[in-house]
């Protein structure tokens, strides 16, 4: 549900049918079995397909990348997002995922460049650029999908679509002038402001800084 809301309410985001109910675990997750970002695409597709997840439902969820900022892959370019706009649910993410031309701090992840170019992958992938009604329905199908795999309980949920915010459809980021020299680089301090989902004007004056 947490992350239902956190979806919608990003700009431009979609609403997700939103199922409540299933059981709490008290044992922690195994260890590796995240998807491995050096993966080779094959590699991965099947690790998703062994799921039920197919080659379309994952180049439509992986569009989530749109609004992460990496931590780990290379830690000295911690909090560099994979698009320009990591707090806005667009589509620059597919577009400059295959582009060669991104601001500097643009960080492609190994994963999406490979998956980007698998020819099972590539046209959608494509599609997605130019449409993001077509992204944002298939994403919002496929993570229903997601969020109820092995989920036991499925009979017993509730579902709480009604709850949540209306969508964003229409966005203009007030602070784009301060963003893009973040990109270029600059203002390395305010890349956690960013991804708190913080205006950057106001920080941008508290901390004293100036565009010049
Ligand atoms: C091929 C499959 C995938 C791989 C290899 C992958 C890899 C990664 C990596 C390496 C990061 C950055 C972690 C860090 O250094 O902080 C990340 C972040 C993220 N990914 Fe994925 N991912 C995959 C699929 C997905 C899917 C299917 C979704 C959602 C539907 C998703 C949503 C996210 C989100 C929201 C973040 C940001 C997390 C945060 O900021 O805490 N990813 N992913």
């Amino acid at each position: 549900m947490g992350a239902n809301v956190a979806t919608v309410v990003c700009p431009l985001g979609p609403r997700v049918r939103s199922f409540v109910g299933r059981k709490d675990s008290t044992t922690p997750a195994v260890d590796g079995l995240l998807p491995d970002v050096h993966a080779d695409a094959d590699s991965l597709i099947q690790l998703f397909k062994d799921k039920t997840i197919h080659e379309h439902g994952l180049t439509a969820l992986i569009g989530a990348h749109t609004t992460s900022q990496q931590l780990f892959v290379d830690p000295s370019r911690a909090r560099d997002p994979q698009d320009s706009t990591p707090g806005v649910w667009d589509v620059l993410f597919y577009n400059q995922t295959v582009s060669d031309n991104v601001p500097q701090r643009v960080f492609k992840l190994p994963s999406d460049v490979a998956l980007a170019a698998h020819p099972n992958i590539a046209p959608e992938w494509k599609k997605f650029i130019t449409d993001p009604e077509d992204w944002n329905e298939d994403y919002a199908k496929e993570y229903v999908r997601l969020s109820l795999l092995g989920v036991d309980n499925i009979n017993q949920l509730t579902e709480c679509t009604k709850v949540l915010p209306p969508a964003i459809k229409t966005f203009n980021s007030p602070d784009s002038a301060i963003i893009k020299a973040w990109l270029k680089g600059r203002y390395d301090v305010l890349g956690k402001y960013l991804e708190n989902g913080d205006l950057l004007t106001g920080i941008f004056a508290l901390l004293g800084l100036s565009l010049n």
